[in-house]
C-alpha cells in the first residue's frame, strides 16, 4: 500500500512535456494533479510554461498576485509564499503567470536555485506542466522528474516534435551525468553543434561510447537504462490513431536504441472543450467522461511505477544542475 510521506521534501516529481504546443500537456498534468489530490495526496501543480502560463484560469484562480518569476528574480525569497490554494482540497498552484522570466532564458544559477527550492517543497507530489519546445531548460525540468510524461497526439508535427524531444532529452541526460566523469570532455565536444565526431542521433551517441569500450560502455548502458520517458497518446479518434503509440515505441528502439514506455491513451472528446469553455477542470466538471476514465488508468500506472521505485528516482540525481 502507498505510504504517505511526512518529511519536508516533495516525495515525487512528475513532469509532462512533449515539444509541441496544444497537444494537451496542461490538460493531462492538471487533471492528473487533481486526481492525485482527490486520492488524498498533497499536490503542488507547478505551471512552468512561463510566458504562456494559464493553469490559474483553468483552475478558477483569479489572476495570481505572485508567480515563479518573483522567486527567480529574487523579489520573493520563500517559494512557499508563492503557493496558491485552489478549490480542490490538497491541491496548491505554483503559478507561472507573470511577464518576466522565460524558462528558456533562465540562467544556470537561477535554475539551480529554483530546482533546489522546488525539491524542498512539502508535498506528496509536485506535478510540473512544461511549455512547448525543446529548450535546454525545459528539458532539464523534464529530466529532473521521477516520472516523465511525454504527451503526443497522432499528427505528424506532434510526432516529429516528440522524437526531437526524446533525442534532446537523452543527449542532455548524457551530458549532465557525464560531468563528474573522465568522459566529460568527449561529451562536451559531442554536444557542440559542430561536433567533430559526427554524432547526431542517440544511436550514434551510443555507438560512439560503445566503440570507446570499458567504462564508456558501462556508462552508456546505464544511461540507456535510466532513460524511460512515458508516452501518453492524447486526442485519439480512430483505431489507426491508436497505433501511433506502439509505432513510436518501435521506431525509438530501432532508430534511437532507446526505450519509451506507452502508458496510455486518451480519446478526443467534446467534454474536454466544454470543460475549458466552462473554465472548469475536466476532473471536476465531467468526472465520469471517457477521458477521465482513461486518465485514471494512466494514474494507476504512474502510481504503480512510484511504488516499485521508492525513493528518489530522478535520472539526474547525481546531477550537475
Ligand atoms: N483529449 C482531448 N479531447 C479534446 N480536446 C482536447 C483533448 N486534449 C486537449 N484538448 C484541447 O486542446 C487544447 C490544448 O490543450 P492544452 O492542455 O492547453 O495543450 P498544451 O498544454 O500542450 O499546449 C485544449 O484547450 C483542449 O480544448
Ligand atoms: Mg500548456
Amino acid at each position: 500500500m502507498y505510504c504517505k510521506f511526512t518529511g519536508y521534501e516533495a516525495k515525487k516529481i512528475w513532469a509532462f512535456g512533449g515539444g509541441k504546443g496544444g497537444v494537451g500537456k496542461s490538460f493531462v498534468a492538471g487533471n492528473l494533479g487533481i486526481l492525485l489530490a482527490q486520492n488524498g495526496h498533497t499536490v503542488i501543480l507547478a505551471d512552468l510554461d512561463l510566458g504562456g502560463a494559464n493553469m490559474h484560469t483553468w483552475l478558477g484562480v483569479n489572476s495570481p498576485k505572485k508567480s515563479i518569476s518573483e522567486f527567480i528574480e529574487r523579489e520573493e525569497q520563500d517559494i512557499k509564499k508563492l503557493l496558491i490554494p485552489t478549490d480542490i482540497s490538497g491541491l496548491n498552484l505554483l503559478s507561472g503567470a507573470k511577464d518576466g522570466v522565460e524558462i528558456a532564458n533562465m540562467k544556470h544559477t537561477q535554475k539551480r536555485r529554483f530546482i533546489t527550492a522546488l525539491r524542498q517543497l512539502d508535498a506528496d507530489y509536485i506535478v510540473i506542466d512544461l511549455g512547448a519546445g525543446t529548450a535546454y531548460n525545459t528539458i532539464d525540468f523534464f529530466l529532473l522528474a521521477d516520472s516523465q510524461g511525454l504527451i503526443v497526439i497522432p499528427e505528424p508535427t506532434s510526432i516529429e516534435n516528440a522524437y526531437r524531444f526524446i533525442k534532446n532529452s537523452f543527449f542532455r541526460q548524457v551530458f549532465h551525468n557525464s560531468q563528474g566523469f573522465e568522459l566529460k570532455n568527449v561529451v562536451n565536444e559531442i554536444m557542440r553543434k559542430d561536433n567533430p565526431h559526427n554524432v547526431n542521433t542517440p544511436r550514434e551517441l551510443i555507438d560512439y561510447f560503445n566503440k570507446l569500450g570499458g567504462k564508456s560502455t558501462v556508462f552508456i548502458e546505464e544511461q540507456i537504462q535510466y532513460f524511460m520517458p512515458k508516452l501518453i497518446l492524447n486526442q485519439v479518434r480512430t483505431e489507426r490513431d491508436q497505433m501511433v503509440g506502439p509505432a513510436m515505441k518501435k521506431a525509438c528502439l530501432k532508430y534511437f536504441n532507446l526505450n519509451v514506455k506507452c502508458i496510455g491513451q486518451i480519446s478526443f472528446d467534446d467534454s474536454v472543450r466544454k470543460s475549458v469553455l466552462e473554465r472548469q477542470p475536466l476532473a471536476v466538471a465531467y468526472s465520469d467522461s471517457v477521458p477521465m476514465e482513461q486518465l485514471k488508468l494512466i494514474l494507476t500506472d504512474l502510481l504503480k511505477d512510484d511504488n516499485e521505485n521508492s525513493g528518489n528516482n530522478s535520472i539526474l540525481s547525481q546531477l550537475t544542475l
